[in-house]
């Protein structure tokens, strides 16, 4: 499996005025190949969680906050006293919240090649990694590779610094809220950019507020509370709990809400659809019916 959690607990600040418990004795498995959501209100400990995925934050003292705990990343034994860091860094690519605000380099290609320079390969892996990235974040390398990042639109750049991340192959790929302040144009680049990624990363972790990229990408969703893991759902379960919705603040899928009206206002579609072709062909299907019963 991607990800092993047992008994994980996080405090920050312990012992001053502002203590806070921001993971609550969390267990949670990702397995290889899922596209795994986490979702929940602010302040919830999503980041927390994820950043201790490739030791960002470090596991805290064993003994005194988490004496069982468990935390294993792509083989690797995060609880351990003296983690592989190196390995882990390698292994998991970290896409933070507005990655944008790290581009650096002069050209789109510099950017790209910064962490596959890093992981000392050849040049002429290096190009290639880079060509490939830029391409599967659906940007025309000819077009991009001279330019510099900063002229680029706000969902181009984003997608420069997701290509940085890809380039540097990893087997478990953590997004923390990809499509966050981005215009409708931007969310939907990035709604295409997740396509491809589910189709060439090998287990992606991604935590939004967006339920349409939820819906159309995740297998897996954990909802998270105060934080504590409060349910893993396929989207199917997740979208039909719509308490659970509302309580955390969210809106349902897009299709979902359509689909709910339309069967509201009488025509045959299941409430339960998650994707825009499902929901066409049901939407074709209830006519037909309809046109039947006349
Ligand atoms: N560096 C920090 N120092 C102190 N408290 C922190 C720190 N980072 C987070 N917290 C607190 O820990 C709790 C969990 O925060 P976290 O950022 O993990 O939540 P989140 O679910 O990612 O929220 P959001 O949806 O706003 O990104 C919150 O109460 C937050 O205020
Ligand atoms: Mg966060």
């Amino acid at each position: 499996m991607a990800v092993e959690i047992k008994d994980l607990s996080y405090t920050y600040n312990i012992k001053s005025p502002f203590e806070k418990r921001a993971l609550d004795n969390i267990s949670l498995t990702v397995d290889d190949g899922d596209f795994f959501g986490i979702i929940g209100h602010t302040g919830s400990g999503k980041s927390t969680l994820i950043m201790h995925l490739n030791a960002l934050t470090r596991v805290q003292k064993k003994k005194k906050q988490n004496p069982t705990a468990v935390l294993n990343v792509c083989g690797i034994d995060l609880a351990c006293k003296k983690p592989d860091l190196k390995g882990v860094r390698e292994k998991v690519g970290m896409v933070f919240q507005y990655p944008e605000y790290q581009l650096f380099a002069d050209t789109v290609k510099g950017d790209v090649a910064f962490g596959p320079k890093n992981l000392k390969l050849e040049q002429e892996e290096i190009d290639r990694r880079v060509r490939e990235a830029i391409t599967l974040v659906g940007l025309n390398y000819n077009e991009v590779a001279e330019r510099s990042p900063f002229d680029l639109s706000g969902g181009q750049k984003r997608r420069v610094a997701i290509a940085g991340v890809i380039a540097m192959r990893p087997e478990l790929l953590i997004l923390d809220e990809p499509t966050a302040g981005l215009d409708p144009q931007g969310k939907k680049e990035i709604l295409a950019l997740l396509h491809s990624i589910k189709r060439t990363c090998p287990t992606v972790i991604m935590v939004s507020h967006n339920m349409d990229e939820v819906a159309e990408c995740c297998n897996k969703v954990a909802v998270m509370g105060e934080g504590k893991i409060m349910g893993v759902f396929t989207p199917q379960e997740l979208f039909s709990k719509r308490d659970l919705i509302k309580s955390l603040g969210l809106e349902l899928p897009t299709v979902t809400e359509l689909a709910l009206e339309l069967d509201e206002s009488g025509l045959d579609v299941p409430p339960n659809v998650l994707n825009e072709n499902d929901l066409i062909e049901e939407i074709e299907r209830a006519i037909d019916k309809k046109a039947k019963q006349v």
